[in-house]
């Protein structure tokens, strides 16, 4: 199995989390992206679908899978997305696509958060992965040198903005003892809109495709 068929199998063993008749949220990325094709062709009877970027809801669009948005859904029963970097408590890193902020609205909202990840996602300590950090662009410089204080090296994104019109600072070198706390430390710093930390909301179940086949893990 290569890398592509791994998220394939991930996002084949999440489908049956959802429930015809209900509205969920989907995340974004291409492990997403082939959980978004799969309900399609499963042909599941979702009411709706809370899409957490552009990119997601043009391909649910394309699907003809009827999309509505968070304030009229009301909080939703799953949420299932992709994630860059996954530690045995099911924190996460995301943001690898600069989703990160409505992911992290959306999975706030959500009861259950299915995570759906080839098995190289899995690590022992979050940090490798660059951790992403939304910002608003006039503070870009102001938050680079209080994530410097904190002991990073933040990169800005070339050439890109998210769907909220903000940029990302790519913040390497972190060494990620206390997720929570960083988490909280990092969204503290004026001018950052989120960071892509997932630690307060970890998921709730871990999905990981590998050659030796499908691993699910619950939050301990
Ligand atoms: C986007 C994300 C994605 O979930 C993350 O980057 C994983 O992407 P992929 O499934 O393509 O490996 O957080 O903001």
């Amino acid at each position: 199995m290569n890398a592509e068929q791994m998220k394939r199998a991930a996002a084949e063993a999440a489908i049956k989390y959802v429930e015809p008749g209900t509205i969920i949220g989907v995340g974004s990325g291409s492990t997403t992206n082939h959980f978004i094709d799969l309900l399609a062709e499963h042909r599941i009877a979702v009411k709706a679908v809370v899409a957490a970027s552009a990119a997601s809801e043009n391909r649910l669009r394309q699907h003809h899978i009827p999309l509505t948005d968070l304030n009229s859904s009301g909080d939703l029963p799953l949420y299932v997305d992709g994630a860059d970097e996954a530690n045995r408590f099911l924190q996460l890193i995301k943001g690898g696509g600069g989703a990160l902020t409505r992911e992290k609205i959306v999975a706030s909202a959500s009861k259950k958060f299915i995570c759906i990840a080839d098995a190289s996602k899995k690590v022992d300590a979050l940090g490798k992965f660059p951790l992403p950090v939304e910002v608003i662009p006039m503070a870009r410089s102001y938050v680079a040198r209080q994530l410097v204080r904190l002991h990073g090296n933040p990169v800005l994104r070339e050439g890109y903005t998210t769907d909220n019109g903000n940029l990302i600072l790519d913040v390497h070198n972190l060494q990620i003892n206390e997720p929570i706390n960083l988490e909280r430390q990092i969204n503290n710093i004026a001018g950052v809109v989120e960071v892509g930390l997932f630690a307060l909301r970890p998921a709730d179940v871990l999905i990981l495709a590998g050659i030796d086949g499908i691993k699910t893990l619950t939050a301990s």
